[in-house]
């Protein structure tokens, strides 16, 4: 059976990173889609990794072959753990390609069974980040274009109870 891993910080997930995953899923028999700590963006999470991982679960409940996991160790480690091969990883510009190459190399030195695959974002994605949607939310903004419906609502609510703080 081949198990990738789809890792990310997924703060929140959005459409680029769904499609990403529908993509991944029918290359794999299974897709381990993993919310991982980005130790750059550690402090400026909106979504604790726990409730990351329940965003992604309502987003791919329904493909069959996906699963969603949530790790505090290094990816390498993982990986190896779950018997995976392959690490996918979305590009949307040449700019995203030099930390990402960086990563893939530095994955492979700590587990050298592990390849990193990149597929090109969509075209219609590739302006979309998790940080361009939590901006937004923050000025109240239409998010259907950016994010899967199943969790504008959950974003909303995070934001609103934010500001009472
Ligand atoms: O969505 P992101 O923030 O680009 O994802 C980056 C992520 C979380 C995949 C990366 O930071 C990661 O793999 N973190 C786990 C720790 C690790 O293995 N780091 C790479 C080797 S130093």
């Amino acid at each position: 059976m081949k198990t990738a891993i789809y890792p990310g910080s997924f703060d929140p997930i959005t459409l680029g990173h769904l499609n990403i995953i529908k993509r991944a899923a029918v290359c794999f028999d299974r897709l381990i889609v993993c919310v991982l700590v980005n130790s750059e963006k550690v402090n400026r999470g909106l979504f604790t990794p726990e409730e990351r991982t329940e965003l992604i679960r309502k987003v791919v409940a329904k493909l069959p072959n996906v699963e969603v996991d949530c790790s505090a160790t290094l990816l390498a480690e993982y990986a190896r753990q779950k018997k995976a091969c392959t690490l996918v990883k979305g590009l949307r510009a040449v700019s995203d390609y030099e930390n990402e190459l960086q990563m893939a190399l530095i994955n492979r030195k700590l587990n050298p069974r592990l390849e990193t695959m990149f597929l090109p974002s969509s075209a219609k994605y590739t302006y979309v980040s998790s940080s361009v949607v939590k901006e937004m939310a923050r000025y109240g903004a239409d998010l259907s274009d950016f994010v899967p419906r199943e969790i504008i609502e959950d974003i909303r609510q995070k934001i609103e109870s934010g500001r009472d703080r």
